[in-house]
């Protein structure tokens, strides 16, 4: 926004409508508010948590999950971060391994090639195609996978296109993606 030439009169629409503090519209639910303020004030919570995230948060998460699921999670399959940014710096450090790549979308959310690059994981971009309401390139995808594709990433609702996939494209991408492996 700050590069926004200010002489040109053009519509300018901002892209963080959910930005909750910008755009008060998305006010957070006071039932969350009060449960942070009364877990801060309770002082029961100003120690050292697990680093993976407290049980009862785990256990909550794992039953929410649980009733979109056919198989269960348990509290020790959910590994807490502090947002999606610490999840990213994770899972990119997990999949490390000598001559892996993975797959990130173009365009996509900035924060993934650093950190690939700083966990050598050979980046892959596959492209979304506007004209196809931003879905994957599917037919690339099937192209640049081979056996040491170690994951794909997918940005679902998306980032910054904000479309979101069906399931049944998101099964044609993994497949494209994973058919060295399935
Ligand atoms: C795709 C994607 N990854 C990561 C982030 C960063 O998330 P967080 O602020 O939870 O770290 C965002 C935030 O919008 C995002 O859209």
């Amino acid at each position: 926004m700050g590069n926004i030439n200010q002489d040109n009169s053009s519509v300018v629409v901002p892209l963080g409508h959910g930005d909750p503090s910008h755009f008060p519209s998305f006010r957070t639910t006071p039932a969350a508010e009060d449960a942070i303020v009364d877990a801060l004030r309770s002082a029961k919570h100003n120690c050292y948590a697990t680093t993976v995230g407290i049980l009862p948060a785990r256990r909550a998460i794992a039953d929410y999950l649980n009733r979109d699921l056919s198989y269960k999670l348990t509290p020790g399959d959910v590994y807490l971060t502090i947002g999606c940014n610490q999840a990213i710096e994770v899972v990119t450090a997990v999949l490390s391994r000598p001559g892996a790549n993975i797959f990130l979308p173009r365009p996509g959310y900035p924060h993934y090639e650093p950190w690939c690059a700083y966990n050598h994981l050979e980046m892959r971009h596959y492209d979304l195609l506007p004209k196809k309401g931003w879905e994957v390139d599917v037919d690339a995808v099937e192209t640049l996978a081979d056996e040491n594709t170690a994951a794909m990433v997918i940005i679902n609702p998306g980032n910054p296109c904000w479309n979101v996939c069906s399931y049944e494209h998101l099964n044609k991408a993994k497949h494209a993606c994973f058919t060295f492996r399935i």
